[in-house]
């Protein structure tokens, strides 16, 4: 089943493509209204002491799972601890299904604002303008899903032609691209007039604002920045070669993922204080919040065609993440046509994905459990099934797979590893224990 794998073309490779599937609009979109909604600072804390707690260790239990299985998640658990576990893998092709259909939607969003600014239509600095703008456009029946459609299609199109080749070329090239302009937008927001409200409000932690919401939402943000508890890191993690050293690569990518989101609330949060927004808009706020710095800086229509490009390119390539794992286990584990099932797949994601744009205008007024379809498919992916994936995988490795874990994470004992046993009490109480806790406290209220 797994003769005839395609492998990465080097470890910069393979810890540039894990980058871009960690990097994408969780980060520079997600994670600025998120922390915005969620007060501020103390949220940022929390944020990053979960992915010191068990972030990073669930991330490496993902790549061991795959390198050493070779296979899709499916594959690899079934292999790895016999069919019972074989439902961790089922889980995280379901969850990519729920993630894409509205990752597709934000991400068409990005490629309708590459447009507009080539045409000089988003410059303005006044709140109203932009947020009107962008509130026409999201709710608007065709334009938004005809860009999802796009969206899904380049994604399929990437999927198709394989890993080394398509994948990890892109990668190496635009994620450190993305990099530079992070930083320089960050330059321009932090120097706008009456941009130290907004860093205060980010940095300076008000604990008062503190509820068991905000560890719920700093969980879940957590796992679908870092994209793990699908299947993802696990996939990727099969294209590898044995030889080598996963934890300096986890590291590495958790670091990377890290900075970027840090980079992306520092581009955004001082800027919407600049200019009198609010920052809990919720899931507009960086598209109407950017346009306005772009208008305030010289070059700003270059900026801003170069900034949603290189957004929409850091989408694609988690998009592309998150699609392969679905992709590998038909392929796998089912034998059918690689081309074919992207088709199908990506098929399905869009049809997901028109109830989900709709949500913004015409079939705002549907709802179940109070949540419009978009709002549904956020909440149920990631509040729900990538914690809960994250959970089984910490559960298996720790327990079920305990002893096979700690010798090939060192390579067959060629790596001295003597922090081991740590990794695996993180993942064995740490990392259940917490994910338990947060989950049962916030639904259960
Ligand atoms: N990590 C990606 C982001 O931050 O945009 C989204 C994602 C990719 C989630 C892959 C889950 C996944 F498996």
């Amino acid at each position: 089943m797994s003769v005839g794998r395609e492998n990465w073309g080097s470890r910069f490779g393979f810890i540039m493509a894990a980058a871009g599937s960690a990097i994408g609009l969780g980060n520079v979109w997600r994670f600025p209204y998120i922390t915005g909604t969620n007060g501020g600072g103390a949220f940022l804390l929390i944020y990053l002491g979960i992915i010191v707690a068990f972030g990073v260790s669930l991330a490496l239990a993902e790549m061991v799972v795959g390198r050493t299985a070779q296979r899709n998640p499916v594959g690899a658990f079934r292999a790895l601890g016999g069919a019972r576990w074989a439902g961790v893998g089922f889980l995280g092709v379901f969850t990519g299904f729920a993630i894409l259909s509205f990752y597709i939607v934000v991400a068409g969003w990005t490629l309708a604002y590459i447009v507009q600014s080539l045409r000089g239509g988003l410059h303005s600095t006044d709140p109203k303008v932009l947020e009107a703008a962008f509130g026409a456009f999201v709710s608007d029946p065709v334009a938004p899903i005809v860009y999802a459609g796009l969206f899904i299609g380049l994604t399929a199109w990437i999927v198709v032609g394989g890993i080394a080749r398509g994948i990890e070329r892109w990668n190496k090239i635009l994620m450190p691209a993305l990099f530079v302009i992070l930083l320089v937008l960050v330059a321009r927001a932090l120097t706008l007039p009456g941009a130290a409200q907004g860093l205060s409000f980010y940095l300076v932690p008000d604990f008062s604002k503190v509820s068991t919401r905000t560890f719920y939402d700093a969980i879940s943000q957590v796992f679908f920045s870092l994209s793990i508890g699908m299947g993802t890191l696990l996939t990727y993690g099969s294209y590898l070669s044995k030889q080598e050293n996963l934890p300096s690569a986890a590291l590495t990518v958790v670091l990377l993922d890290t900075c970027a989101a840090v980079l992306a609330g520092l581009m955004i949060l001082p800027a919407v204080f600049a200019f009198g927004f609010n920052p809990s808009a919720g899931p507009g706020l960086t598209f109407i919040t950017l346009p306005a710095v772009f208008a305030s800086m010289p070059f700003g229509a270059v900026f801003s065609v170069l900034f949603f490009t290189l957004l929409a390119i850091a989408a694609l390539t988690s998009a592309v993440s998150i699609l392969e794992p679905m992709v590998a286990y038909f392929v796998d584990e089912h034998g059918l046509d690689r081309r074919r099932t992207v088709i199908v797949a990506a098929c399905v994601c869009f049809l997901l994905g028109v109830p989900a744009s709709l949500s913004f205008g015409l079939w705002n007024g549907f709802t179940l459990f109070g949540k419009t379809w978009f709002d549904l498919m956020d909440f149920l992916s990631n509040n729900l099934l990538l914690p809960i994936g994250g959970l089984l995988t910490a559960l298996f490795v720790g327990w079920a797979w305990a002893q096979p874990a700690a010798h090939h994470l060192s390579n067959e004992g060629k790596l001295h590893q003597p922090w081991s046993p740590l990794w695996l009490f993180v993942l064995r109480y740490v990392a259940p224990l917490g994910i338990l806790w947060i989950l049962l406290s916030s639904l259960l209220k």
